[in-house]
């Protein structure tokens, strides 16, 4: 595994790489869990040359939030990308990346403004900056991000779209715990008595999904069955919980044929946020 810091020197390598054949990317904040494994599992699989950024991006936290509290483990970062069989470890630091005069940033619109973008303002501005920034200086073929932070995912995807960025995104599937917590560096954050509270955020998904299989569709009784798993646990402070169009993230009333389920919530200083993608089943067949 080659690891650089330098932009020059990953350019450099890169060239060599396009050159061979094509370039998956998956971008990280470091702290790297089976999630992210996950996702370089398939892009390995997918792509000729795998690289991996690792940079915990000031933009994308608040004053107030967990900037400096945001697990570091860049040794034990090292040796599971390199059992990922990761070809190239990008270590930018934050000079290299921000000059002391940058002044420009990538703001998407409406979307931004929804779910965790009405709870942490400039989060996404935060998101797609450096993001629009990492695939501007790698140009992979191909990036991989997880469903886990949907709205990240769709926030993204709509960046790519208005600015005909040439890269393809795959949103791989969310890796959770045994007990169904949904993979997230922020976990290790957690306190032993809030990290068994944690996977309730899930049962609630999944009552909500019993529901929409036993012929719910009105948002309302959803909702009403999510919340009443959530209620029963205290600690909570639930911020939203939400079924929203797939694509928009605008509320809708009825399921009529899919939606996702959006929830977070604070266990104390920890922010969770989780998702579900629900269908309607399909009508059994009269033949
Ligand atoms: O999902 C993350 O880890 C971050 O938001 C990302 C995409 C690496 C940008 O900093």
């Amino acid at each position: 595994m080659i690891v650089v810091s330098s932009i020059k020197t990953l350019r450099h390598k890169l060239a060599t790489a396009r050159a061979i054949g094509t370039v998956g990317f998956v971008p990280t904040m470091g702290a790297l869990h089976d999630g992210h494994l996950s996702l370089m599992k398939r892009a390995k699989k997918e792509c000729d040359f795998l690289i991996v950024s690792l940079f915990v991006n000031p933009l994308q936290f608040g004053p107030k939030e967990d900037f400096k509290a945001y697990p570091r483990t860049a040794s034990q970062d090292r040796k599971k990308a390199r059992s990922a069989e990761v070809d190239l470890l990008w270590l930018p630091t934050e000079k290299m990346l921000f000059s002391p005069d940058f002044q420009t940033s990538i703001e998407v619109g409406s979307i931004t403004h929804l779910w965790e973008g009405a709870s942490r303002p400039n989060h996404f501005k935060g998101v797609t900056t450096i993001v629009g920034k990492l695939l501007q200086i790698v140009r992979p073929d191909f990036f991989y991000l997880g469903q886990k932070d949907y709205q990240q995912c769709c926030v993204i995807r709509q960046m790519l779209r208005d600015l005909h960025f040439e890269t393809r995104l795959h949103i791989c599937p969310t890796l959770r715990e045994q007990d169904g917590l949904a993979m997230s560096s922020r976990n290790t954050r957690l306190s032993a008595q809030k990290r068994e509270i944690a996977p309730v955020f899930y049962h609630a998904l999944q009552t909500a999904k019993k529901s929409v299989q036993s012929g719910e569709k009105k948002t309302k009784n959803i909702l009403q069955a999510a919340k009443s798993i959530l209620d029963a646990t205290k600690d909570i402070q639930l911020d939203y919980l939400a079924l929203c169009d797939t694509i928009t993230l605008l509320p809708i009333d009825r399921i009529k044929n899919r939606a996702v389920l959006l929830v977070s919530g604070n266990l104390g200083e920890v922010r969770l946020i989780d998702n579900i993608l629900l269908k309607v089943p399909s009508a059994p067949n009269k033949s």
